[in-house]
């Protein structure tokens, strides 16, 4: 069945208010600026308030990505929130986000796919548009990590922070651009390298375990840059060839915003200029989720690129999964 094109009609984001510098770091474990500089690129991440929420910050950058597109919460379809911080197990987080909104229309639901879930979502909601199911979407991606990070822990406390970014999709009319081709895998006999072990059914928190930080994230970190440089180069080149388009045809590479050292990496691998590839991480560290489209928020409203011009999207996370798009702005 061949799907009608679908075009990214708008997008926001939204970063909580509170910044914690690596100098504030280093007074709560044994690190320096130095070393996470070095190492990852972060200088610093955003912490969001007490009783802020992950729909709260999904719902503000929805809101944005709503303007831009000119649609209306009340005519929107399809809510997908990718989060691995939903505010509650159950129901959904794009439950709250769709009531917050008053998107009274629109079904609503999760998905966990890590720091990949925003592009999971992307393609989720462009092959249900492209099908007809739906005549537009909105997608979030949003994370209140600081709520799943070991503040004693050295090794991961640095890397996290907060935030959210959104985008409305709808069909494409002519003339407008589309979204030219995805790519989304997984390697499910890796979930040991990149997780948060307890808190499911799994390994519930009782009171016997409750000091062990079962629910923050445990990470092994060179085993995942490893195979973060791999997937997300392999999946890049991928919708590149798919759409027909060289490295000179790219306008912007917006890849997952984790570790500078991996987006160096890929660049490098893929034959694109440092320039030609966007990079926030060192204002928001990784935001999982949130990440890409934060960064794809910020590279579009800053004239990065613009319309009719093709850019690259392409993340990696927990899972493992990796996805990428290539989009003809
Ligand atoms: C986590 C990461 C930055 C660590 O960098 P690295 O160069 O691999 O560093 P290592 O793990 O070899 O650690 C080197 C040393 O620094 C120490 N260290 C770790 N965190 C530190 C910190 N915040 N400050 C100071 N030292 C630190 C380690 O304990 C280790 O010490 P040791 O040699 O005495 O054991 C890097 O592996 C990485 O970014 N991995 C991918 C992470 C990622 O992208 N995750 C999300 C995917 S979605």
């Amino acid at each position: 069945m061949s799907l009608a094109p679908v075009t990214i009609a708008g997008t926001g984001s939204y970063l909580p208010e509170r910044i914690l510098t690596n100098a504030e770091l280093e007074k709560i474990v044994d690190t320096t600026d130095e070393w996470i500089t070095s190492r990852t690129g972060i200088k610093e991440r955003r912490i969001a308030a007490e009783g802020e929420f992950t729909s709260d910050m999904a719902t503000k950058a929805a809101k944005k990505a709503l303007e831009q597109a000119k649609i209306k919460a009340e005519d929107l379809e399809l809510i997908i929130v990718a989060t691995i911080t939903p505010d509650t197990l159950t129901p959904a987080t794009a439950c709250y986000v769709q009531d917050n909104l008053e998107a009274r229309k629109a079904i609503a639901f999760d998905i966990s796919a890590a720091c990949s879930g925003f592009l999971y979502a992307m393609e989720l909601a462009k092959n249900m548009i492209g099908a007809g199911s739906v005549s537009n979407a909105l997608i979030v991606g949003a994370e209140k990590l600081s709520a799943f990070t070991n503040w004693e822990d050295r090794n991961t406390c640095v890397l996290f922070g907060d935030g959210a970014g959104a985008a409305v999709l709808r069909k494409s009319e002519e003339g407008e651009g589309r979204i030219l081709a995805t790519e989304i895998g997984t390697d499910g006999a890796q979930t040991s390298i990149l997780n948060i072990p307890g808190g499911g059914s799994a390994m519930p928190i009782t009171e016997a375990n409750a000091g062990d930080k079962l629910s923050s994230l445990s990470m092994l970190g060179k085993e995942v840059f490893k195979q973060a440089v791999r997937r997300m180069k392999d999946a890049a080149i991928k919708v590149v060839d798919e759409s027909g388009l060289t490295s000179e045809d790219i306008a912007q590479v917006i890849p997952h915003q984790a570790n500078l050292r991996i987006i160096d990496a890929i660049a490098d691998r893929l034959d694109i200029d440092n320039d030609k590839v966007f990079v926030n991480l060192h204002k928001y560290g990784n935001t999982s989720a949130a990440a890409v489209a934060i960064a794809l928020d910020e590279a579009a409203r800053s004239g990065k690129f613009k319309r009719g011009e093709n850019i690259v999207c392409v993340v990696f996370g927990a899972g493992l999964t990796w996805a990428a798009a290539a989009i003809e702005w």
